[in-house]
């Protein structure tokens, strides 16, 4: 596998690409906006900057990294040599299952068509293609370049044989991954989301504060960030969605989300994305404030 085509160059998109050519694969970013790929270059630009700076990686590392991405906004031209495509764009189901069915055109027959989506079937997916054998989900957590975990999905449909070679091509990535089966939230959200769904119970209800939770799970699970930084981080209009796929897939109002982040979602607080959600974020500032709305 040489030519990897990372589709949607967003917070995940560019950390993909940034990793695959770290490692010295040649890939194809693609996004439908321009500006979004000049924004992803300018990213990786700078984390790039920064691993130089820690010491993990020296300027030639850096030039040859940026020298292996290529952009494009056309998926014909970005997509059509790929060996494996890992589709990164919008957490919306009509964008992926149309890329998904264009993919299918456009690629070899052999390409390996993964999607790193949080929530969305990997079987409804692999349906609308014409090779529901060779696609898969490679779920990377966020910041790629950073976080070790790749939870790798199958289908209904994949082989094994796919299956094993994502396996091994994560792991030459440096990543450590996990094999998973297609069932709503696959395992990482299936946790993960229904914690931070009661930490905004908890504060709904008015048991505890933004502060008073976070500084609990912290302190107390030894979790690096609370469960409503976290949900900030993610993205709130993220997490409703996700609970949303969980609460329809299972059946089970165990999933309902509470209200007060539909409130927020509503209402554009979104997290660190919209400056607003549980805490407040200021440009260039690192302090975490909790947003007025819970002070
Ligand atoms: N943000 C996270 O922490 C996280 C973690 C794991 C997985 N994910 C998943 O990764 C995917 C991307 O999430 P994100 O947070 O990077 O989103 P994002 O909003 O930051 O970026 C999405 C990008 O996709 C582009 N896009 C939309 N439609 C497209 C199309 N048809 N063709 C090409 N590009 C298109 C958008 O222009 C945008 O630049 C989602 O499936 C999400 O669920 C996100």
């Amino acid at each position: 596998m040489k030519n990897i085509t990372v589709i949607g160059s967003g917070t995940m998109g560019n950390g993909i690409a940034h990793t695959f050519a770290q490692n010295g694969y040649q890939v194809s970013l693609v996004d439908i906006k321009e500006d979004a790929l000049q924004r992803a270059l300018q990213t990786i630009t700078n984390n790039l900057d920064r691993q130089i700076k820690k010491g993990t990686i020296d300027d030639a590392a850096k030039a040859s990294t940026l020298a292996n991405i290529k952009t494009y906004t056309a998926l014909q031209e970005g997509a059509q040599h790929a060996d494996l495509v890992v589709e990164a764009a919008t957490e919306n189901r009509e964008i992926k299952l149309d890329l998904f069915k264009q993919l299918s055109s456009i690629c070899p027959a052999d390409t390996i068509l993964a999607s790193n989506t949080s929530s969305i079937s990997i079987t409804e997916i692999a349906a609308v293609t014409n090779r529901p054998d060779k696609v898969i989900g490679m779920h990377f957590m966020n910041p790629v370049p950073v976080m070790k975990l790749v939870e790798v999905i199958r289908g209904y449909a994949t082989t094994d044989e796919v299956t094993k070679t994502i396996m091994q091509l994560s792991a030459d990535l440096g990543k450590s991954p996990v094999e998973v089966n297609d069932y709503p939230g696959f395992v990482a959200n299936r946790i993960l989301m229904p914690m931070i769904n009661e930490a905004i119970y908890s504060l709904f209800e008015g048991v505890a504060g933004v502060n008073e939770i976070d500084t609990v799970m912290k302190l107390g699970m030894a979790h690096p960030m609370g469960p409503l930084q976290l949900a900030d981080f993610i993205g709130l209009d993220v997490c409703l969605a996700i609970l949303n796929v969980l609460h329809k897939g299972f059946g089970n109002p165990k999933y309902a989300p509470c209200p007060l982040l539909v409130n927020m979602v509503t209402a554009g607080h979104l997290g660190i994305k919209a400056g607003k959600g549980f805490y407040k974020y200021t440009p260039g500032s690192k302090e975490l404030v909790v947003a007025d709305k819970f002070a």
